[in-house]
C-alpha cells in the first residue's frame, strides 16, 4: 500500500525542524547506504547522531505518535530514528531497493524495513525535479507532496528520487517495522479500520454492528500481529 498522510506537520512544525537542520553541518549521503544504494546515490545527509538530527528526529517521532492515520496504516512496532537529507544541483538517487534490515549506528537497535517513509520538508514550488518515484506491481507512481506531508510505501518496492534541477529538496526519511509484516494483511486491516471509523461517525461507537466489526478488527490483528 502507498499512502499519503497529509499535514503530519503544520507550517509551524516544518519551520521548527527546518530551523534546526538548516543550521547544521551536512555530510555525504552515502554514510547510510547499502552497497548497491551507494552506487546510485548523490545527496547530503545530517550525521545520524548529531545533536541537530536528534532534536529534529524527536519532533518527527512526536508528530507520528499524534497521527491516528499513520498508526492505523503502519501499525508500527519499531520506527528507525528518522534521518534527514537534501538534494540540489542535479543530485539524485537512482533506482534502488532499501536494505531489509537497518541497524542504528552505534546501538543494538535494528528494524526490519516493512514500510519506507518520506516526510517532505520543502514546498514543491521551491524546487524543480526531486519527485519520489515508486514502482510496484500496479505501475509507476510519482510523488512530490507539500511540506509537512508524509508518504508511506512498501520498503519492498524499487524507488528513486529524480534529479533536483533547481532549488533544494529537503526531507526526512525512515523505515518502519510493522506489527503486521505482510503488506496485504496490513492493507486489509487498514481498510477495515477506515470503514469502521466512517460507520461509527454515523452510528456511534456503541452501535452493535460497530462493536462487532471492531471485534473482528482486533481478532484479525490478534491473529496477525507480532509485538
Ligand atoms: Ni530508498
Amino acid at each position: 500500500m502507498m499512502l499519503a498522510i497529509p499535514d503530519l506537520l503544520g507550517k509551524g512544525g516544518v519551520g521548527r525542524i527546518r530551523a534546526i537542520i538548516d543550521a547544521a553541518d551536512w555530510v555525504d549521503g552515502n554514510a547510510t547506504s547499502g552497497h548497491q544504494s551507494a552506487l546510485a546515490k548523490s545527496n547530503r545527509q545530517l550525521p545520524e547522531n548529531s545533536a541537530a538530527a536528534r532534536e529534529a528526529r524527536r519532533l518527527v517521532l512526536d508528530a507520528l505518535g499524534r497521527s491516528p492515520l499513520f498508526i492505523a496504516a503502519a501499525l508500527p512496532l519499531k520506527i528507525f530514528p528518522p534521518l534527514f537529507n537534501r538534494y540540489e544541483s542535479g543530485e539524485a538517487f537512482g533506482t534502488h531497493i532499501d536494505n531489509a534490515v537497518r541497524i542504528h549506528q552505534g546501538s543494538e537497535f535494528r528494524v526490519r524495513s516493512d514500510l519506507s517513509a518520506t516526510l517532505f520538508l520543502e514546498d514543491p514550488d521551491a524546487y524543480e525535479g526531486g519527485e519520489l518515484v515508486v514502482e510496484d506491481n500496479l505501475g509507476v507512481h510519482s510523488a512530490k507532496l507539500p511540506a509537512g506531508h508524509l508518504l508511506l510505501y512498501p520498503a519492498s518496492s524499487l524507488h528513486r528520487v529524480e534529479p533536483v534541477m533547481r532549488g533544494t529538496r529537503v526531507a526526512s526519511f525512515f523505515w518502519i517495522q510493522s506489527m503486521v509484516r505482510d503488506d496485504g494483511a496490513r492493507t486489509l486491516l487498514f481498510d477495515l479500520d477506515q470503514s469502521i471509523q466512517a460507520i461509527a461517525a454515523d452510528r456511534g461507537h456503541g452501535d452493535r454492528e460497530v462493536v462487532r466489526l471492531t471485534g473482528l478488527y482486533h481478532n484479525l490483528l490478534r491473529r496477525w500481529a507480532d509485538t
